[in-house]
C-alpha cells in the first residue's frame, strides 16, 4: 500500500495539524518525517484547542498508530511537556505512539548554540524558534549526533557529556552574552530522558515497511513548509531539514516508488514568521486585518506572523517540487469582507516579467505582479457544503485550480475539525 504525504506549501502554519487530524480516520498510521519542536500543529475539536510540536497529529484517534520518524529531532524536555498535556485525554500512549531509534536528540546545549548563533548574526538573524533545530541537524550531518537508540546503551551519559562539553566550548567561541545554568538544564533533560525511555522505541523503517506490506494505510505528516526547505526554500532563511516530499523518503525510509497521494496544503493568503524575503507581504491595513481575523500568531513562539497576498509564483514552485496531486485551501473564511483580493501571478525581476521562482526573491530584486479578483462578504465559517459558497469564492478557487493544474479537494472554513468542506 502506497504512503500518502501531507505537506505545507508555503512558509509553514498552513493548517497541517488540523487536516491530519481530519484525515486520520482514513489511515492506520500517521508518521512525522522531519522537523522537531520548532513546529506547532494546532487541532481543534469539541471546544478544545491543542498544539502538538513533535507528536504526530493523529494522536487523538484511538485506532491510529503515530510514528515519530528517523528524520525528526526530539527534545526530551519539550516532548515530556507534550506528553503531560495529553494526560487528561487518557490515551494509551505507550501503545499508540512509537519513536524511531534513529531520530536525533536535541540536547540543552543545542538550544544554547541556536541562541548564540542567532545573537552573533545581529540583523541577519534567521528568526529561529530557538529550539536547537539547526545545531542538532548540524551534528547529525556532521556525524556527531546522539540518537534515541543511544538512550538504550548503558554509557549514554558519557556520550552526552562529551558532546555537551564540546558544545560549551563552541558557545564560548561565539563570544556573545548568553546567560544559562547548564546544571539546571541538564537535570531537566535527564529527568525527561527517563520518562522518554518509558515509551516504545522502534526500528521505524522496518516497522513501516512491514506495515506497507500488510496493506496498512500510512499518512506522512510534514512540518514547516516548502519555502522553509533547506534546499528549495528561501535560503538561508529556512529550517535545517527537507520539508518537501523527498524528506518523507529519507525521514521515514519509504522508497520513492511507494509514495501515493501528495496532499499539498496552503492558506488562501500567505504568512511567514521569522526573517527572510516575502514578496507579497503587506504592511497596510489589509495585512493587519489578515493577522487579526486569522489570529496569526506563532503556535510555538507566539510571535506575530507577517501576512500578505497569495503568491502563485511561489505556490506553483512548491506544487512542482513536491509533485502535489491534490490541494487543500485553508482559512478562506479570513478573507471574508475584503472587497478586492490580489494574487501574485508573476514577478518583475531584473526588468523582465518571470513566472518561476528565481534564486533571489528579496524586495530589491522582485516586485510581484498581481491579478485582482472580487472578494466575498459572506461569513464562511457556518457553511458545510460547497453549494453554499459565494460566487466570488468559487471564482477564486477555479482560478487557482486553473493556474496550479491540481484540484482543490478540501476547503477549510474555520479552525475546528468540523469546519472542513470536501469537494
Ligand atoms: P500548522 O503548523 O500547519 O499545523 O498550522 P498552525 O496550527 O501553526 O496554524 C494554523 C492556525 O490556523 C491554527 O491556529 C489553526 O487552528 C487555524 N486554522 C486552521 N484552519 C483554519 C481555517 O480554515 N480557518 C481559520 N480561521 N483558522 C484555521
Ligand atoms: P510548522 O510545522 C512556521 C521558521 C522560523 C524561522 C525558520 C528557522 O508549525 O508549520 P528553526 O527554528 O527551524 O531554526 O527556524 O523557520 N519555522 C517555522 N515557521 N511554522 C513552522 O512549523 C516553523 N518551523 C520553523 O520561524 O523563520
Ligand atoms: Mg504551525
Amino acid at each position: 500500500m502506497a504512503v500518502d504525504l501531507l505537506l505545507g506549501l508555503q512558509w509553514g502554519d498552513e493548517g497541517k495539524g488540523k487536516i491530519v487530524d481530519v484525515l486520520t480516520k482514513n489511515y492506520d498510521i500517521i508518521a512525522r518525517f522531519q522537523g522537531g519542536p520548532n513546529a506547532g500543529h494546532t487541532l481543534e475539536f469539541d471546544g478544545i484547542k491543542h498544539v502538538l510540536h513533535t507528536i504526530p497529529s493523529g494522536i487523538f484517534h484511538k485506532n491510529a498508530l503515530n510514528v515519530v520518524g528517523n528524520g525528526v529531532v526530539i527534545d526530551p524536555v519539550i516532548f515530556k511537556k507534550e506528553l503531560d498535556a495529553l494526560k487528561k485525554f487518557e490515551l494509551d500512549i505507550k501503545s499508540i505512539l512509537l519513536i524511531s531509534r534513529k531520530a536525533h536528540l536535541i540536547l540543552p546545549t543545542h538550544r544554547l548554540l541556536d541562541a548564540a548563533s542567532e545573537a552573533s548574526k545581529g540583523k541577519a538573524k534567521i528568526g529561529s524558534t530557538l529550539k536547537g533545530i539547526g545545531p542538532t541537524y548540524m551534528d547529525k550531518t556532521g556525524r556527531n549526533g546522539m540518537r534515541i537508540g543511544d538512550l538504550e546503551l548503558s554509557n549514554w551519559k558519557e556520550k552526552y557529556r562529551a558532546l555537551a562539553d564540546k558544545h560549551e566550548a563552541m558557545i564560548d567561541f561565539y563570544d556573545v552574552d548568553i546567560q544559562y545554568d547548564l546544571k539546571d538544564l541538564e537535570e531537566q533533560f535527564c529527568a525527561a530522558v527517563e520518562e522518554l525511555k518509558e515509551l516504545t522505541f522502534i526500528d521505524s523503517e522496518e516497522f513501516l515497511y512491514q506495515a506497507q506490506k500488510q496493506g496498512k494505510k500510512i499518512l506522512a505528516e510534514g512540518a514547516q513548509g516548502s519555502l522553509l526547505d533547506i534546499d528549495f526554500g528561501t535560503y538561508p532563511y529556512v529550517t535545517s531539514s527537507n520539508t518537501t516530499a523527498a524528506g518523507a523518503c529519507t525521514g521515514l525510509g519509504v522508497a520513492p516508488n511507494q509514495i501515493g497521494d501528495v496532499k499539498g496544503i496552503f492558506k488562501a493568503y500567505a504568512t511567514r514568521v521569522g526573517s527572510g524575503p516575502f514578496p507579497t507581504e503587506l504592511f497596510d491595513e489589509d495585512g493587519e486585518t489578515m493577522g487579526r481575523v486569522g489570529n496569526e500568531f506563532g503556535a510555538t513562539t507566539g510571535r506575530p506572523r507577517r501576512c500578505g497576498w497569495l503568491d502563485l509564483v511561489a505556490l506553483k514552485y512548491a506544487v512542482q517540487v513536491n509533485g502535489v496531486t491534490e490541494l487543500m485551501m485553508m482559512k478562506g473564511d479570513v478573507l471574508s469582507g475584503f472587497k478586492k483580493l490580489k494574487v501574485a501571478t508573476a514577478y518583475k525581476y531584473k526588468g523582465k516579467e518571470i513566472t518561476h521562482l528565481p534564486y533571489n526573491i528579496e524586495a530589491e530584486n522582485v516586485t510581484p505582479i498581481y491579478k485582482e479578483m472580487n472578494g466575498w462578504a459572506e461569513d464562511l465559517t457556518k457553511m458545510s457544503k460547497v453549494e453554499q459558497f459565494p460566487k466570488a469564492l468559487n471564482e477564486y478557487i477555479a482560478f487557482l485550480e486553473k493556474e496550479l493544474e491540481v484540484p482543490i479537494k478540501i476547503v477549510s472554513v474555520g479552525p475546528d475539525r468540523t469546519q472542513t468542506i470536501h469537494r
